[in-house]
């Protein structure tokens, strides 16, 4: 595992961008997994700006998102459809065709988890970004998921549901989520985590320096030969 330190979010952000601006410039055509949360908007403004000033080309590149609610309609401003359409989506120059996404409004779920890995194994992604939960989750994988997890439903812990429904009424929060699993994260070529802030040093040493377990899913990614971490300064205060 690679460790970048960095100052501060807005050095996070820069960074991640640089990353992807990088691979870009020898693949054109990568295949992308995004995340949602906090942790990506500063990233996603600033790839939002390169686009306005005609400095970057999105528009060979597919992407994947790692999850979505379950059920939620793709417009209702708690899903992470409705984010990523917000946050960067209506911003770039992204081929609407080639966003793909888990869609949490179909009744037969196991169908439509089981197409998503299938797609995955068609476009394999080449450079996956992910934030990371303060209970050491990635994407929706909570405590508990293992190694070998597929694109799946899954329940929701009441520290992500209070965490995520924050600017939500909390009473109608969806308390489901479809996610990629553990192994379809890990099939992606390479690998980027991003973290900001004193709250997430904790899940990041558990994730470092803790045992490979599912009781920190994000430890799995240890397993895994081409992973860098953008870790800003209090998020690496533990290491
Ligand atoms: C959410 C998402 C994850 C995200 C994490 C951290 O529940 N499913 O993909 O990485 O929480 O979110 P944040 O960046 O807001 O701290």
């Amino acid at each position: 595992m690679k460790i970048l330190r960095v100052k501060n979010y807005n050095e996070m952000s820069d960074k991640a961008v640089e990353f992807l601006l990088n691979e870009l410039s020898t693949k054109p055509n990568l295949v992308l997994g995004f995340p949602t949360g906090k942790t990506p908007i500063g990233f996603y403004k600033k790839l939002s700006k390169l686009y306005k000033n005609n400095l970057i080309d999105l528009s060979k590149i597919k992407t994947f998102n790692l999850d979505e609610y379950y059920p939620i309609k793709k417009s209702d401003k708690k899903s992470f459809s409705y984010f990523m359409s917000h946050n960067l989506f209506n911003k770039v120059n992204i081929n609407s065709s080639n966003i793909n996404f888990l869609n949490g409004e179909v009744k037969d779920y196991e169908k439509e988890c089981e197409e998503y890995e299938l797609k995955i194994k068609k476009f394999p992604i080449d450079l996956q970004f992910l934030g990371i939960g303060i209970n050491g989750h990635i994407a929706f994988n909570e405590p508990g998921s293992i190694k070998d997890s597929k694109t799946r439903l899954v329940q929701l812990t009441k520290e992500t549901i209070n965490k995520n429904s924050n600017l939500f009424n909390r009473r109608n929060f969806p308390k489901q989520g479809l996610t990629m699993g553990v192994k379809t994260i890990l099939s992606a070529k390479k690998v980027v985590l991003l973290a900001s802030g004193k709250h997430k040093a904790k899940a990041i040493e558990r994730m470092l320096n803790g045992p490979i377990s599912k009781l920190c899913p994000a430890s799995f990614l240890r397993n895994h030969k081409d992973v860098t971490l953008i870790l800003d300064e209090r998020a690496s205060s533990l290491l």
